[in-house]
């Protein structure tokens, strides 16, 4: 029998349907099942039934906090880098026409005690609390050689060579204490450790140049967010999918992956019958991760674990100038860690929750059997604490490619703050199920009319 598909995609978080979504687009025949009766997988946004539900089944959710659907709560906290990867996809796919994005109104840096606004240009260097008197002056200078380097122009490059030069000479030759440092590679160039600073530089100023171009976007933070929730994405690209020819199914038992005798993929068995594909693509639950996997093979490794705080406010956080949302980042050298913590704050005005409530992550890899005390220095800067919801989830990854099988699973959402690494993952995935890499081309907006 012939398959009916080209490809079965597992799961609808947000890697799988943006690779459901681009797949349509290519002509593939996608089917796209979840064993969830909503969309987004780890990446979905719940209501307050949903939420109270998943974290406290015993507890109806408190009718103090309003109208459930009034809150789309992210299970994952990342926000959009306004020039970033991810912005690119949406942007190429057109998939931006099914969202509305507001601006995070501020982006800030956790040093010696206190959080301060991250500056982004010299002019903001000048005038940051973050620094002392002759810090801000060799700031102020380290900021003028990264606006003023063109590639082909040696008078600007101040004898330094961004491919060969590690970041620590670059740090050096302008004298920049350990603090700064810490906000520049955590805070601007989104580092998660210290690995960067004896590597080249390019890369850092590479994402710090991100950072700013960003940020001169829109001018208040570099981070850019959909309305009513991070759930939002996974089904804006499987409105895509189902534009040219995709079909979801949600609600959907995996019985099993059902594979030959040289164990290459031939279909999925689900509520007893199989329907068969050239491919599977899946998050890391349908391949063997945790307790949840349903029959077959284990295809997955853990690969470290990320604890997560939802942290329910009735205010903003303190010291934020009463930023309707935020990210604060608390470098690892400033709390004796060897990983960031991150804080992500949303409220109503991204029609997430209800008016004067407040929803702040609190994130970090686990480092010890204490995940809960580990992001303490974070929970720490909320003040009051309505409720609060901790979990503690592994990081999967893939054991093989899938190119021998025809069996590609994608990996979880890590601890960064961001898209940056889900699009990474979507291009390796792309490359190794297409043969080919993954190019952004504008659609072809007749295939909408047709559709
Ligand atoms: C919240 O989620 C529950 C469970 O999925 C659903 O039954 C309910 O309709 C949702 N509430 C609203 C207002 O959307």
């Amino acid at each position: 029998m012939d398959e009916e598909y080209d490809v079965i995609v597992l799961g609808t978080g947000l890697t799988e349907c943006i690779l459901s979504g681009l797949l349509s687009v290519e002509g593939k025949k996608v089917l796209h099942m979840d064993r969830n009766d909503y969309y987004g997988g780890d990446s979905a946004s719940l209501n307050l039934t949903q939420l109270y539900r998943k974290f406290r089944p015993n507890q109806a959710p408190p009718s103090e906090l309003g109208r459930d659907r009034d809150y789309a709560v992210d299970l994952i906290p990342k926000f959009i880098i306004a020039s970033g990867e991810m912005t690119k996809i949406l942007v190429h796919t057109e998939v931006t026409r099914y969202l509305e994005f507001k601006q995070i109104a501020g982006s800030f840096v956790y040093r010696d005690g206190r959080i301060s606004k991250v500056p982004s240009t010299e002019i903001e260097a000048v005038k940051s609390p973050l620094m002392g008197l002759f810090e801000k002056r060799r700031a102020k200078k380290f900021f003028e050689f990264l606006q003023t380097w063109r590639d082909d122009d040696p008078a600007t490059h101040q004898g330094l060579n961004l491919d060969r030069d590690s970041m620590k000479t670059i740090y050096e030759k302008f004298g920049l204490e350990p603090g700064t440092q810490d906000f520049i590679g955590h805070a601007m160039a989104l580092y998660l450790d210290d690995d960067y600073i004896t590597k080249p530089a390019r890369e850092t100023y590479s994402r710090i140049v991100l950072y700013t171009s960003s940020m001169a976007r829109y001018g208040k933070s570099p981070y850019i967010y959909p309305l009513y929730g991070l759930g939002e994405l996974p089904q804006s690209f499987a409105r895509l999918s189902a534009i040219y020819g995709g079909t979801y199914m949600l609600d959907k038992p995996i019985d099993e992956v059902i594979t030959d005798a040289d164990g290459k993929f031939v279909g999925v068995k689900s509520g007893g019958e199989t329907v068969k594909a050239k491919q599977v693509i899946g998050d890391p639950s349908y391949f063997g991760a945790g307790k949840e996997a349903e029959g077959g093979k284990i295809r997955v490794i853990e690969e470290g674990k990320v604890v997560r705080a939802i942290c329910i406010l009735k205010h903003p956080i303190p010291g934020t100038d009463d930023s309707d949302s935020c990210q604060i980042i608390i470098p690892q050298n400033q709390v004796n860690r060897r990983n960031d913590i991150y804080i992500a704050m949303v409220s109503s005005t991204h029609n997430v929750c209800a008016k004067d409530v407040y929803v702040a992550i609190v994130s970090t890899i686990v480092e010890t059997d204490k995940p809960e005390l580990e992001i303490a220095p974070g929970v720490n800067l909320l003040g009051p604490i309505y409720d609060k919801f901790v979990s503690v989830t592994p990081i999967y990854v893939p054991t093989a490619p899938g190119t021998a099988d025809n069996i590609f699973v994608t990996k979880s959402y890590d601890a960064t703050s961001h898209f940056e690494t889900v699009v990474e993952d979507v291009h390796d995935v792309w490359k190794r199920v297409v043969g080919s890499d993954l190019v952004l081309k504008k659609r072809d907006t007749e295939a909408e009319v047709q559709g």
